[in-house]
């Protein structure tokens, strides 16, 4: 692998591969098997944002793996009184193993990667977030035992997010077939697309539904964006994921959400709480174990 996880163009199909054989591994050792590739190492949590399921899976994952996680808020950092981002990668590499960064700008984690010399996880920029897709990747394999062009998945809403990049780069890293639901103000981005076949916008809501196995959908503001959110609330409205959806998909098409979910907005209530489609809190849990098999790839002996 790669010294550091920016986006998922940063790991191969081999690479994945190994990630899913090490999660269910640990996912299913958990708590029997002692494995503490981290011992004696510390990792440093540098969040610039809000998080739950981000920062609790990595600062028991970094404990369970033997090391000493150090939750550190960019805001009373002194990178966010003017020093460089670059002098502080420098000093951060000094000291720790390995850093995760949930942060604004991608240009931001590609400079602290470029200059650190210990490996960068991105924990999510405005632009990716490549953890999540890899539980989100996980979870797919585990309920239809592939991901490959045999599994169709539709992603509803904001085509410009970073979870909707995400599910390009994960869409391009295996082959499945990639729906994008969005209308033309936030179509998705041409340039991450490129000459993929298996990825296409659909302005219609309905007609992306067909012959879906997957649904997947993020918020309508993500954070930094709560100055749009009149504007966001009006365009998105047409693309709620509703259990009519459902009619048009695969039988058995289960529901994918990165959360925190908003029910009434990006997803209906009883979507998000149907027992049969939601597998939402596996995919939660499925951060725990990717994120545990990365940092021993990449941080561990
Ligand atoms: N899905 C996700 O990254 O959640 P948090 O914002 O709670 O970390
Ligand atoms: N698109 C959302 C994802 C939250 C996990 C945001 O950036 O706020």
């Amino acid at each position: 692998m790669k010294k550091d996880l920016l986006t998922l163009q940063d790991i191969t199909r081999d690479d994945l591969e190994k990630i899913f054989e090490l999660s269910l591994k640990l996912k299913n050792e958990r708590g029997k098997v002692a494995f503490k590739p981290l011992a004696e190492k510390s990792v440093g949590l540098v969040f610039a944002k809000s998080s739950t399921r981000t920062r609790i899976s990595f600062e028991v994952g970094v404990s369970e793996l033997g090391g000493n996680p150090l939750y550190l808020d960019q805001g009373k950092m002194q990178v966010g009184r003017g020093e460089t981002v670059a002098d502080t990668a420098n000093v951060l590499s000094r000291y720790l193993h390995g850093i995760v960064i949930r942060t604004f700008e991608h240009s931001e984690v590609e400079e602290l990667a470029r200059v650190a010399k210990c490996p960068v996880i991105n924990a999510l920029t405005n632009d990716f977030h490549p953890c999540q897709l890899l539980a989100d990747l996980l979870t797919i394999k585990e309920y239809s035992g592939k991901v490959d062009k045999s599994i169709r998945m539709a992603f509803y809403g904001d085509g410009r997010s970073n979870m909707a990049n995400s599910c390009i780069l994960a869409a391009k890293l295996t082959g499945m077939e990639l729906v994008i639901a969005a209308p033309e103000q936030e179509a998705p981005r041409t340039d991450l697309i490129g000459d993929a076949k298996n990825i296409i916008w659909e302005s219609d809501p309905v007609k992306a539904a067909e012959g879906v196995d997957y649904f997947y959908t993020d918020v309508w503001v993500s954070m930094g964006f709560e100055e749009e959110r009149a504007r966001r609330m009006e365009i998105f409205r047409p693309y709620q994921v509703t259990s009519a959806l459902f009619d048009k998909a695969k039988k058995d098409a289960k529901f994918l959400h990165c959360l925190p979910a908003h029910r009434g907005e990006e997803v209906a209530a009883d979507v998000m709480d149907d027992p049969k489609r939601s597998i939402v809190f596996d995919e939660a849990e499925n951060r725990l174990h990717v994120q545990k098999a990365v940092m021993t790839m990449l941080m561990g002996e």
